[in-house]
C-alpha cells in the first residue's frame, strides 16, 4: 500500500467543482445522444421508440423490400394517399422502369406529393426531380453503408473512450466500492464500447447480432450512471449513514440541491415548457412553410 491516496471526499472544493462541472456536462451530452438515437434509429420501423427491428433496419437493412417501399411504410407513411402509395410500390415491384414511371402516372404522384420536400433545395434528402435519384431508391434496402459505418465507428471509438477516460479517472478516487468492483466498473464501458461497435458490423452481416448492440449500449449506459452517481455522492454527500447524517453539512447541501431541483422543475413547468412549446410550434410552421 502506498501512503499517497486521493479520495473524492477530501478533495479541495475547486477540484470538486471542476469534476462536477465535467460530469454534469457529459451527462447532458449523453442525454442528447439518447434523444438523437431515438429520432434517427427509433423511427426506422415507422413507429416511435427504439426496438430490435429499428436496429436491424438501420444496420442490416430491410431486405424484404426496397428503400422506397420501406420508407413509404415507415417514416414517409401518409405522405401520399394509400392508393397512391400502392401504385408507387406496384411500380417498384414491376421493375421500376422509366417508361412505366410516366405511363402509370407515378411521376405525377411524386410531383404532387413528394417534390415539395424532395427537391434540389433540400440538402440532405434525395431530389426527386431527377429520375435517377428515385431509381436508386428502388434497389434492395441494405441498411448502413460501408463508408458510413467506418466513419461513425472511428468517431465513436475515439470520442467515447475519452469520455470514459475522465469519468473513470474521477470515479477511481472513490471509496464506496472495493478495488475489485471499481476495476470492473472502470473496465466495463471500454469492453461494451468495443462490443457495441463490433456488433454494428456484425449486424450489417447478419441481423441476429442486433440484440448485442442493445445489450452493449445498455451496459455502457449503466456503467456510466453508476460511476456518475457514486462520484457525485462521494464529493458532496459523503457520510456513512447511507446518505447524510442529521444536522450535518452534507444534509444541508442535500437540502439545497433538493430545493433547487424542485424550483427548477417548477420553473420548467410554468415558464420554460409553455414558451418552448410555442417556439417549437412557430419553428415547425416556418420549416413546414419552407418545405411546401
Ligand atoms: C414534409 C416533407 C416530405 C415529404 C412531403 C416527403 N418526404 Fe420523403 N423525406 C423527408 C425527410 C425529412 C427525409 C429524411 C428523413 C427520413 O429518412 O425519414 C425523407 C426521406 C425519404 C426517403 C429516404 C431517402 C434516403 O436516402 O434514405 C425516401 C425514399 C422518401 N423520403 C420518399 C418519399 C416519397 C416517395 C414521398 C412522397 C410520397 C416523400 N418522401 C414525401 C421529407 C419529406
Amino acid at each position: 500500500m502506498s501512503s499517497f491516496k486521493i479520495t473524492l471526499n477530501e478533495l479541495d472544493t475547486p477540484v470538486k467543482v471542476l469534476f462536477t462541472g465535467y460530469l454534469t456536462t457529459v451527462a447532458v451530452g449523453y442525454l442528447f445522444a439518447l434523444i438523437q438515437i431515438l429520432f434517427t434509429h427509433g423511427m426506422a420501423d415507422g413507429k416511435f421508440g427504439l426496438s430490435i427491428d429499428d436496429i436491424v433496419y438501420s444496420y442490416y437493412g430491410n431486405r424484404s423490400g426496397t428503400v422506397l417501399e420501406n420508407k413509404l411504410e415507415g417514416s414517409m407513411k401518409g405522405k401520399a394517399s394509400e392508393q397512391e402509395t400502392f401504385k408507387i410500390i406496384q411500380w417498384v415491384r414491376d421493375g421500376a422502369s422509366q417508361n412505366e414511371f410516366v405511363n402509370q402516372g407515378i411521376d405525377k404522384i411524386i410531383d404532387a406529393k413528394c417534390v415539395m420536400c424532395h427537391n434540389e433545395d433540400a440538402a440532405t434528402i434525395p431530389d426527386f426531380d431527377e429520375f435517377e435519384n428515385i431509381k436508386e431508391l428502388t434497389m434492395e434496402d441494405e441498411g448502413a453503408t460501408f463508408s458510413s459505418l467506418t466513419r461513425v465507428s472511428h468517431i465513436h471509438l475515439f470520442g467515447i473512450s475519452f469520455i470514459f477516460m475522465f469519468v473513470g479517472l474521477i470515479f477511481s478516487f472513490s471509496t464506496t466500492a472495493s478495488s475489485y468492483y471499481k476495476s470492473l466498473a472502470i473496465g466495463m464501458p471500454y469492453a461494451f464500447l468495443i462490443i457495441d461497435i463490433l456488433s454494428w458490423w456484425l449486424t450489417k452481416l447478419h441481423p441476429m447480432f442486433a440484440s448485442l448492440i442493445m445489450l452493449a449500449g445498455g451496459g455502457m449506459g449503466i456503467s456510466f450512471a453508476f460511476m456518475w452517481v457514486v462520484s457525485i455522492k462521494e464529493m458532496w454527500f459523503m457520510e456513512k449513514e447511507w446518505f447524510c447524517k442529521a444536522e450535518s453539512a452534507c444534509k444541508q447541501r442535500a437540502k439545497v440541491v433538493f430545493n433547487l431541483l424542485i424550483k427548477s422543475l417548477k420553473f420548467i413547468r410554468v415558464t420554460v415548457a409553455p414558451k418552448g412549446l410555442e417556439l417549437l410550434k412557430s419553428l415547425f410552421a416556418k420549416v413546414y412553410n419552407k418545405m411546401k
